[in-house]
Parts: structure tokens; C-alpha cells; sequence
């Protein structure tokens, strides 16, 4: 049996909910007990409605917020976002993430050199980091010489791109997105598409992808993870999921979807 690249056991989050009134404070459960594992080298797909837990399940895998119950092991080790920055590097140099929101996860005093280049620096990544930085920014299909430009300066696609390219500048094997490729138009999405089914030829990319689209999750992923009210639903092969759905709420999001598999 092959070993999980990532392993999450138990995990669940609850936030402070919006106080009603007197009386205890309540808590809204964001994740409530839920197990994953993803082979290396797959590419697996977390689909559901707005609400249903998505993003704090791939912030957790990441270390970049705390559960409050249960585990994460990447690659063997054990994930725990209140280690130190030293702790963190193995996991950082391992794992890139593209943010649901491309505007606030880039920093606007730093031009798009310094973001895209800062992974690098970061973890100390030796070689020619420059070339790097231009070459990673090409392969996103961004002309080289953006460099010295603001993010304010560009659309909301291009900011999406930066952020993918920032995600992959180091090589990571582990690539996490949340929603990577919503705000691009039908070619530049294609064109990202066969970047990311190049790097997993090429560089053995794992991926996990949120995502709406349910194209793109045929296209891309040989897994799909449905959620709803923060619990997996159905996991399973992408054709079984996406063809032949066991679980009611599977099939009723599906059918939600103006874009239907065929
Ligand atoms: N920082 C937070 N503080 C309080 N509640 C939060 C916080 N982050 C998420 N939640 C709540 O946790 C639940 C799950 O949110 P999450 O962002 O994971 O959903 P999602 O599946 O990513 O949704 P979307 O498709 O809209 O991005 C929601 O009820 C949300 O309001
Ligand atoms: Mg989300």
C-alpha cells in the first residue's frame, strides 16, 4: 500500500459564533471530525457549498491555523502551526498554497519580484533566483518583465497568477488551491491547467484543489472529497463521484451545477 503524503485523522475546528443575546457564548463548527488522505503524486478534489468547510480543511493541512481537535502528518511528520519558524521550514519548503483571495494575499508595497521571489529567500533556496522568479512567471503565461511592478497594477486574474506562480517558484511537492483558477478567462485557465499537469509529470506535484468548477475537477483530479456542514459526505474516484454518486447531497450539488460532467 502506498503511504499518504498528507493525513489528517479527526480534525475539526470551531470558531466563536456571533453572540446572540446573554447567556454562553456559542460556537460554530467549521469541521467536525473529518479523516483524508492523499496518495503522492494525486491530485485530489474538495468540492461543496459555500459554508461547508473547505478552506479551514486545506488552512489545517497546511499548519496555518490550529485544530481543535485531531491531526495532520505530512510526509510522516507530524503538522503543528504553533511550532517554530524552524519547525515550519520542512513543511514550507514541501507545500505551496494559491489563496481563495488573490487580492489580500498579496503584499502591496512589495513588487511582483520581490512576492514572487520571497519563498526562495525565505527557505534559502540557492541558485539563480532571479532567472527563477522570470522563468516561473513565463510558465504562469506573465510576461517576465512585471517584475518591478505593484500588485495593485494588475486584474484580478493576473493576481491569481502571481499567487501560483509565488506557489510553485520553490519547487514545492505539495501544491494547495483554493479556488486557483476562478478568476481566470477560458484560455489563460487552460493554459494553467496544462502547467499544473505538467509539473505533476515533471515534478511528481501532488495536488489539492477546491474548487466550484466541476470541470476542472474532472479535468485535473483522479479524487474528489464532497463536503457539507463541515463533514465529508463521499470520497472517492472522480469518474464514481462525479458519474454515479452515492450520497443524496452529492448528487443534488451536482445537479445545482449549470455545468454538468459529460
Ligand atoms: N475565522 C473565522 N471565524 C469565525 N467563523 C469562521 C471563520 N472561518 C470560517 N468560519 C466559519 O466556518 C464555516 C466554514 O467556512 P469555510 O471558509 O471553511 O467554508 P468554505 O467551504 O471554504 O466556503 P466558500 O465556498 O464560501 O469559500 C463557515 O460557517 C464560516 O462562517
Ligand atoms: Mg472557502
Amino acid at each position: 500500500m502506498t503511504e499518504a503524503l498528507i493525513r489528517a485523522r479527526g480534525l475539526s475546528r470551531t470558531y466563536p459564533a456571533p453572540r446572540r443575546g446573554f447567556g454562553r457564548p456559542e460556537r460554530t463548527t467549521a469541521l467536525d471530525d473529518v479523516d483524508l488522505s492523499v496518495r503522492a503524486g494525486s491530485a485530489v478534489g474538495i468540492i461543496g457549498e459555500s459554508g461547508s468547510g473547505k478552506s479551514t480543511l486545506v488552512r489545517l493541512l497546511l499548519g496555518l491555523d490550529v485544530p481543535t481537535a485531531g491531526t495532520v502528518e505530512v510526509d510522516g511528520r507530524p503538522v503543528d502551526a504553533r511550532g517554530s519558524a524552524r519547525s515550519l521550514h520542512g513543511l514550507r519548503r514541501a507545500t505551496g498554497m494559491v489563496f481563495q483571495d488573490p487580492y489580500a494575499s498579496l503584499d502591496p508595497r512589495m513588487n511582483v519580484g520581490r512576492i514572487v521571489g520571497e519563498p526562495l529567500w525565505a527557505l534559502g533556496i540557492e541558485g539563480d533566483r532571479r532567472a527563477r522568479v522570470r522563468e516561473v512567471l513565463e510558465q504562469v503565461g506573465l510576461d517576465a518583465d512585471v517584475t518591478t511592478r505593484f500588485p495593485h497594477e494588475f486584474s484580478g486574474g493576473q493576481r491569481q497568477r502571481i499567487a501560483l506562480a509565488r506557489a510553485i517558484v520553490h519547487r514545492p511537492r505539495i501544491l494547495v488551491g483554493d479556488e486557483p483558477l476562478s478568476a481566470l478567462d477560458v484560455t489563460v485557465r487552460a493554459q494553467i491547467l496544462r502547467l499544473l499537469a505538467r509539473l505533476r509529470t515533471e515534478q511528481q506535484l501532488t495536488l489539492v484543489l477546491v474548487s466550484h468548477d466541476i470541470g476542472v475537477v474532472q479535468n485535473v483530479c483522479d479524487e474528489v472529497v464532497v463536503m457539507k456542514d463541515g463533514r465529508v459526505v463521499e470520497q472517492g474516484p472522480t469518474e464514481k463521484v462525479l458519474l454515479q454518486p452515492q450520497a443524496a447531497y452529492t448528487r443534488q450539488l451536482l445537479a445545482s451545477i449549470p455545468t454538468l460532467p459529460g
